[in-house]
Order: C-alpha cells, then sequence, then structure tokens
C-alpha cells in the first residue's frame, strides 16, 4: 500500500515512535526489508539516494514501486537527498516523497530552492523533505567534514518551514552520515578503546520542538556502526579504524520525541559486509554469490528487526 510520507509521520507523531527510512541500495536489501517490515508489522520507508537508482538502472525503480504497491504494509517511496532535475523525474516516475537537500546553501538560498521544489511536489500530490543545517559526511555531492558540520539553529526552523511549506525537516543535532561520524578529537574513548561520540544535541531538538509544536522532525546519519560489526570487518580482513556511530539509546529517545523518520543505512551495508568477508574467509574455495549472499541476506533481516523493535519502536504499528 503506497501512501505518502505525511500519512506515515503523523501516526509516529501520535504515537511516539519513529518509522524508519532504509536505503535501497540492492534487490536484495529491498526484499530483506519489505520481508521483515511485513513480518514485524512495521510501516516502512523505502529511500533511494540519486546514487542508487544510477547504480540500479531503471528496471530497479519499477521493481521497487511493483513490491510497494503489492506489499499491504503502509510504504512511502522517498528520493533521499536530491535536487530539482532528478526529484522532477522521481516525481513523474512514481515516487510518493522526496527530500531537497539544499542545506549546504544560504539559508534564503534553501528556503527559495525549496519552495520551488515544494509548490512543484505539492502540485503532483508528493510530499517534501527539507533540511536545515549541515550533517557532517557525505550528503549529496557536498561532502562536511567532521568538525564544520553546523548545527540546526532552532530560531530559524518556524520562519523556514513556514516560508518553504515543506512537509518535514530534517535537522542536525550532532548525527552525521557513513561509518566514520566522528573525528577522534571529538570523542573520548572508554576502556576497550573504543570512540565515545559527544552526545546528540537533545537541547537544539527540544527548542526546535517547541517552535514547531507537532511538526515531523527527521534525523538522517543514524547509523549506530555496531561495534559486533566493525570487529567482524577487521577480523577478517577488512580495515575500519575508529569507525563510530551514533549510541542507539540515544536514537530511541528522539523517537520517543518528535524525531519521527530515522535514516539508517551504513549500518545494513556494514552487516552485509562482515557477513561476507567472514564467509569468505571461512570458505575460500567457494565462489557462488547464492553461497555467501546468503548470510549477506539474513544479516540485512536481523539488522532491520533489530533497529524496529528496539531503536525506532514501529514494530506492529502497521
Ligand atoms: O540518507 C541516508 C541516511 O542519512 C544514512 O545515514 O550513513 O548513518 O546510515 P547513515
Ligand atoms: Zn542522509
Amino acid at each position: 500500500m503506497l501512501l505518502n510520507m505525511t500519512d506515515l509521520l503523523k501516526v509516529a507523531n501520535e504515537h511516539s515512535f519513529a518509522v524508519p527510512a532504509f536505503n535501497i541500495g540492492t534487490g536484495m536489501i529491498l526484499n530483506g526489508v519489505i520481508e521483515t517490515c511485513e513480518k514485524l508489522k512495521a510501516p516502512v520507508i523505502l529511500a533511494i539516494h540519486p546514487w542508487e537508482l544510477e547504480f540500479n538502472g531503471d528496471a530497479f525503480l519499477q521493481m521497487v514501486l511493483e513490491r510497494a504497491h503489492r506489499t499491504k504494509l503502509p510504504v512511502c517511496i522517498h528520493l533521499d537527498h536530491s535536487e530539482w532535475g532528478p526529484i522532477t523525474r522521481a516525481i513523474r516516475a512514481g515516487f510518493t516523497s522526496v527530500m531537497i537537500d539544499a542545506s549546504s546553501k544560504s539559508f534564503e538560498d534553501n528556503i527559495a530552492l525549496t519552495k520551488q521544489v515544494v509548490e512543484y511536489a505539492h502540485a503532483h500530490g508528493v510530499v517534501v523533505e527539507a533540511e536545515l543545517g549541515t550533517l557532517a559526511g557525505i550528503e549529496d555531492e557536498v561532502v562536511v567534514e567532521s568538525g564544520k558540520e553546523a548545527y540546526t539553529r532552532p530560531e530559524e526552523v518556524e520562519e523556514f518551514v513556514t516560508k518553504t511549506g515543506c512537509d518535514s525537516l530534517a535537522i542536525a543535532i550532532g548525527t552525521s552520515h557513513g561509518a566514520y561520524k566522528f573525528t577522534a578529537a571529538q570523542c573520548t574513548r572508554n576502556a576497550d578503546g573504543i570512540l565515545v561520540p559527544p552526545p546528540l544535541r537533545f537541547d537544539v531538538l527540544e527548542e526546535c520542538m517547541k517552535r514547531l509544536p507537532n511538526f515531523p522532525i527527521v534525523l538522517h546519519g543514524s547509523s549506530s556502526v555496531p561495534q559486533e560489526f566493525v570487529k567482524m570487518v577487521n577480523q577478517y580482513g577488512g580495515n575500519m579504524p575508529d569507525a563510530v556511530g551514533i549510541p542507539e539509546e540515544q536514537l530511541r529517545k528522539a523517537a520517543e520525541l518528535a524525531v519521527c523518520k530515522i535514516n539508517i543505512d551504513s549500518d545494513i551495508r556494514l552487516a552485509m559486509t562482515g557477513n561476507i568477508r567472514k564467509y569468505f574467509a571461512e570458505h575460500p574455495d567457494h565462489f557462488d554469490p547464492r553461497q555467501y549472499l546468503k548470510p549477506a541476506r539474513q544479516a540485512v533481516k536481523d539488522m532491520v528487526a533489530h533497529k524496529i523493535q528496539n531503536v525506532l519502536g514501529s514494530n506492529g504499528k502497521a
């Protein structure tokens, strides 16, 4: 059941949980996400980044659309981090939600561009997520160095939402894209030598909530980079020094507040890669993708189930 994002986020807002937006990078991830969400009766946002569209080709989008129409779950197909050209193409292709990411531009330019997208999208029955503040990491084609990010300024959110007419707002409170979210200098280390990141800025979130009552807030860059998978990657030939993410209890707290959509991509990729590396190390003579992708497929499902049940609280909410 293909819905638009406003309908999904409204329920999440009212019932203090968050809907996961999982990036759909391959067909295997698509199936793992949908099958797990169906089993757990959890609404889901299928987020597709323009790079994922480019990698998979047009037939992939048809497959995602067909799968989204076929499931009884409330789902939304969302174009992640994008700009005017890809957004208009995505709307014509059947996406029900798009994100305009003009967060690297000035406040005025971000408003102008977002407003233009909102007018076009709303005229086609599609909803728009916008972003204010910048996350560190890779967003679209803009690389923001760790330490150069800028938290959302709560005093700007009302003006931004009113002037643009956007339907949800991604804010920057200390999350960041990718598996290397923080520099060592930004963190402390625990007894095992693992980086401990600075806490999320709940004061910024709460101030935004006061200024935008009941408005859906979004968190990007919300992978937790579980250390068991970093360890697995490193143990079986990989090298991911100081990979670290956002502690899950902080995301759980955000989901209970006004955060209605939480974006997760890296954790799924990390769990797949750890399992594939392990398989190759343990079966050096195997070369059949149906063999080595089996544990990766299970890893997608396990990660999705864990996030839904233990972090976002969206199980049983479909
Ligand atoms: O838009 C995608 C997400 O913000 C991904 O964040 O790298 O922490 O999984 P992540
Ligand atoms: Zn993102």
